[in-house]
């Protein structure tokens, strides 16, 4: 069997980056489940389709094939044959993709391309409904969160470290409201799962987060 490793909690908690990093230290396959949903916003976007429109968005989702492979180990997400990983982390992508993950027909054909994946490869997968909903299974499960406060203070430093604008009142306010969004939802809501373990990084560095993970699945 192979095993299954979930990583959940809110935007900007860190999860990408420590799962990253512990998939290269334990020789796992690391799996962005959000990058499959910013696919799916992207196609949205480019096809001028509104985000409320469950009509339409249900009638075009068999339309849409999303995939992902890898090379040199960077997961690589496919949208109609297209790769679209240098077009999916925009802010815009990011709230069409929070918006339209609410809706069933889109969770349902994701939902199914990640278990798929998890069957046969040993991955660290991480998402909002990995270890509610996607591998009930997987053992860890992570619930890994941080303050409002401390995200938006990373999301800060990182916009201003590329040189670009950044307004912290605004980044804590987009958190905040997306945290609200992405948690209270009808389908598979962002919450912790009973068997998940709660690490909270407000106060701890990437490192000592990841050595923290890496001991609970060893
Ligand atoms: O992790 P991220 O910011 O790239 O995810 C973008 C959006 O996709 C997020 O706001 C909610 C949605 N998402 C989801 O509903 N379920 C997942 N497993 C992963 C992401």
């Amino acid at each position: 069997m192979a095993k299954n490793v979930a990583i959940d909690g809110p935007a900007g908690a860190g999860k990408s980056t420590i799962a990253k990093a512990i998939a290269k230290e334990m020789g796992y396959v690391y799996v962005d489940t959000g990058a499959m949903y910013r696919a799916m916003a992207l196609y949205f976007l480019q096809n001028k389709i509104a985000k409320d429109d469950e009509e339409k968005i249900a009638s075009v989702v068999d339309d849409i094939m999303v995939s992902i492979k890898y090379q040199e180990g960077v997961q690589h997400v496919i949208l109609n044959g297209e790769d679209v990983t240098g077009l999916i982390r925009t802010e815009e992508v990011g709230n069409m993709a929070s918006a339209t993950s609410v809706y069933g027909c889109v969770r349902t054909k994701l939902v199914k391309l990640q278990q798929e994946l998890a069957k046969t490869t040993d991955v660290i997968m991480d998402g909002r409904d990995i270890g509610t909903v996607v591998l009930p299974n997987a053992d860890p499960k992570i619930f890994l969160t941080a303050s409002v406060e401390c995200r938006a203070k990373r999301r800060y430093d990182e916009l201003l470290a590329k040189g670009q604008e950044a307004d912290f009142d605004k980044i804590a306010k987009d958190i905040e409201e997306r945290d609200y969004r992405d948690s209270h939802r009808e389908n598979s809501p962002l919450r912790q799962a009973e068997d998940a373990i709660l690490v909270d990084s407000s106060d701890m560095t990437i490192d000592e987060v990841v050595n923290k993970i890496i001991s609970y699945i060893k």
